[in-house]
């Protein structure tokens, strides 16, 4: 916490820092898998961006936060973790005085065990997603998506929506009707073994471009694109991509089974066990051990 380590549970944000009264804030999160961070490198140049995007300077150079990341894991003691960094506008320097650009923005890093948004077990009967229908994800011209930030009730709402009707999780169209994302996760179709994936309104994940990378690698066709939600309903096969649980394949959507039938499909099961036997192997990763200072 802008130069301390604590206990997770004892970490605080001060009440009038507009990083909570205002959503005024971005972030982003990396994994540690095997002791490795993977891309890490990637992830800590799209939180730089996000910090531009959102005129937020953390008092931190790139090399500093990875030091910062590899000692709060090295404190956990956790091989598999969820590792996040944050910057928020900081306190203003009276509570009276509104001006952003006079406040100090901040610094957050914290490491917990691994988060699976879909548990692995589920992963393997395959969710059932909603597409939801009463929310929608805030437009690019709005909120651009590329900034990884706080902003997140739509998609809270979206994923109550999904929920609500008993899905696993949901993914949200922007107000023109076009596919984007969902809580914490891409989207993936897959028709006549080709994949395509939501472009210009969505957060670029950097699982997304890791399995863009390796469906290339594997001879699979794949590509990013506008896509509706007949896309989605017309498709062989589903998955969804995140830091938080990889590649998660979708057996229905709004309780109707895709294209291929029963279950995940075969290619989104395929780009699963590839995933995780690269990173088992520590494929695209450095060891935290590596960035510990002496
Ligand atoms: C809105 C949104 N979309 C997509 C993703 C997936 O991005 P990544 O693969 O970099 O974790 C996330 C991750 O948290 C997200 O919050």
């Amino acid at each position: 916490m802008n130069g301390t380590y604590c206990p997770l549970g004892e970490a605080s944000v001060p009440l009038l820092d507009p990083g909570f009264t205002r959503g005024d804030a971005v972030y982003d999160t990396v994994s540690v898998w095997g002791g490795q961070f993977f891309r890490l490198d990637d992830h800590v140049a799209r939180f730089f961006r996000s910090c531009a995007t959102a005129r937020l300077s953390p008092p931190a150079s790139a090399d500093e936060l990875k030091a910062i990341l590899a000692q709060c894991v090295h404190r956990s003691g956790l091989d598999a973790a969820y590792v996040q960094m944050i910057s928020t506008r900081g306190k203003f320097q009276s509570p009276t005085v509104r001006d952003p650009r006079l406040c100090k923005n901040t610094l957050m890093t914290f490491a917990m065990p691994y988060i699976w948004i879909i548990q692995p077990a589920r992963q393997l009967e395959g969710i059932d997603l909603a597409l939801a229908k009463g929310n929608r994800r805030t437009p690019p011209e709005v909120v651009d998506p590329r900034m990884k930030n706080f902003n997140w009730l739509d998609l809270q709402r979206g994923l109550f929506e999904g929920l609500d009707r008993g899905s696993d999780t949901s993914v949200l169209c922007t107000p023109d009707g076009r596919l984007s994302e969902g809580p914490g996760f891409n989207l993936f179709v897959v028709r006549d073994g080709a994949l395509r994936t939501p472009r210009g309104n969505v957060l670029e994940g950097i699982t997304r471009s890791t399995i863009l990378e390796l469906a290339s690698d594997l001879g699979l066709k794949a590509e990013e694109a506008d896509l509706t939600p007949d896309d989605l309903l017309a498709a062989d096969e589903a998955f969804l991509s995140s830091t938080a649980g990889g590649v998660m394949p979708v057996a229905t959507v709004d309780g109707a089974p895709l294209g291929h039938g029963e279950g995940p499909g075969p290619i989104s099961l395929r780009l699963r066990s590839e995933y995780w036997a690269r990173r088992d192997a520590g494929w695209l990763g450095i060891p935290v051990a590596s960035l510990l200072a002496d």
